[in-house]
């Protein structure tokens, strides 16, 4: 076989066999084809596409260009939960405890943050001593000791796709939806759970930026994993603001605390319902939604889901003072009002500009290499459709760097845009993608 013949056949429009995928994945990743041909073939798929067969032949030479994370020896039905990314998504810190609190495993290997995107690892570590690194045997062992383990991937997990992904990165070709989902999809079934949520978010401070894009994207992604033999399902939510009001790693810890408490903001309450009682239904647990939403409520409310963060937190090795008293969490030295000099209602908050200004204070990281600043971010006391008087406080920025903050005040205040109310009022969850249905709420 040669690389010049699948580059040409793809140029010209043609379907590529399974067995010319496999050969450029396999020879790609070991070094054998140089980058020049992959980017050019990578930009003959970002042209002329891929169709479902290629697409699942794709994730499948991927996952299989690495380690597979064997979870067979985890009792029951464990499920994984993937987020294709936003701003202060604190989902996965309140949502598996919640599910495993209902007695079923949540298996989850989290990423660090990168951009104006927060990361769980990163969020955890504001708790001390928590250790994100696990090995596969403690992995196993802990969800079948308290049925919940968020870690990093330690495993060399499709190595394939961190080349491809580099290479597309600087290629302008990332933006494929059969690349997108093949490349996300890949990490996930590299880990053998038996479900799997997708929350695709669309949205300001998304990848997709509008409504069509992510249900398409939600779709492949949906037919991927059906097609690997996985059950999965997608949901199409909001992030056009940020989600709860904490942006940055130990706020939001703090928040996820607070949900998890019964206290916390009503979208980040909502969604980590909506997210589990999917989790619960394929996973058998429960016989309809309705009964799911009340045993997920009754987690929060008998403090069981609380007592299950603790107790994960005590089998990573983290201080659980620190989730008691989240006051101990990492502070920031200065706290600064950001007023209102409008009135009227929120008519939008744009997520990817909160959080670059996160970012800017040090919440994120520029660079995979760059150092955070755990206790920096921005709590946001305003909303989208919220009323608004002169004067009021729309957010508080924590900061160690006085300057930085003043800067990101400005921006802030540029953000809100504040005028008449919207027309229609926001939505949270747009819609739910299953293997046989698009269901737009
Ligand atoms: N996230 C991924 O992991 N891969 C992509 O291609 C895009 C987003
Ligand atoms: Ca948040």
């Amino acid at each position: 076989m040669r690389m010049y013949d699948i580059i040409k056949k793809k140029r010209d429009g043609g379907e590529l066999s399974t067995d010319e995928i496999n050969y450029f994945v396999e020879n790609y990743t070991n070094g054998k084809i140089p980058d020049y041909q992959i980017s050019a073939l990578l930009m003959a798929i970002y042209l002329n596409k891929m169709n479902k067969r290629e697409t699942l032949d794709l994730t499948k030479a991927m996952v299989y260009s690495g380690d597979i994370v064997d979870l067979s020896k985890i009792n029951g039905l464990k499920v994984d939960k993937h987020s294709t990314g936003g701003v202060g998504d604190t989902t996965t810190i309140v949502l598996g405890p919640m599910v495993a609190a209902c007695g079923v495993p949540f298996v989850k290997m989290s990423g660090r943050g990168l951009g104006h995107t927060g990361g769980t690892l990163d969020k955890l570590e504001s708790i001390k001593d928590f250790r994100v690194e696990l090995s596969t045997e403690e992995f196993i062992n802990n969800t079948n000791d308290i049925n919940i383990s968020i870690c990093s991937q330690t495993a060399n997990i499709t190595p394939a796709d961190k080349k491809l992904y580099a290479l597309r990165d600087v290629t302008a070709t990332v933006e494929n939806i059969s690349l997108i989902a093949s490349s996300i999809m890949s990490k996930k079934l590299a880990i053998e759970s038996d479900a799997i949520i997708l929350d695709v978010k669309v949205g300001s401070g998304a990848f997709m930026k509008n409504l069509d894009d992510a249900i398409n994207l939600g779709k492949e992604m949906v037919e991927i994993g059906t097609g690997y033999g996985r059950e999965t399902i997608a949901l199409v939510t909001n992030m056009d603001e940020p989600l709860g009001n904490a942006i940055g790693n130990a706020l939001e810890v703090k928040e996820a605390i607070d949900v998890l408490k019964g206290n916390g903001p009503d979208d980040l309450h909502e969604l980590c319902i909506k997210l589990g009682s999917i989790l619960l239904l394929l996973a058998k647990r429960v016989k309809n939604e309705d009964e799911a939403k009340f045993l997920l409520e009754e987690t929060i409310r008998n403090r069981s889901a609380y007592e299950k963060f603790i107790e994960l937190v005590k089998y990573q090795d983290g201080d659980i003072n620190y989730v008691k008293n989240p006051e101990l969490l990492p502070k920031a030295n200065y706290i600064i009002e950001v007023k209102s000099k409008d009135e009227g209602y929120v008519k939008a908050l744009n997520a990817e500009e909160i959080g670059k200004c996160a970012l800017a204070l040090g919440a994120g990281r520029e660079t995979m290499d760059s150092k955070i600043d755990l206790s920096a971010g921005i709590i946001l006391n305003k909303k989208v459709d919220d009323k608004v008087e002169i004067g009021d406080i729309l957010a508080y920025i924590h900061a160690n760097n006085i300057d930085k903050a003043k800067e990101v005040e400005k921006k802030i205040k540029e953000i809100f845009i504040i005028g008449d109310k919207n027309k229609e009022s926001k939505k949270l969850i747009y819609g739910i993608i299953t293997k046989d249905e698009v269901e737009i709420f």
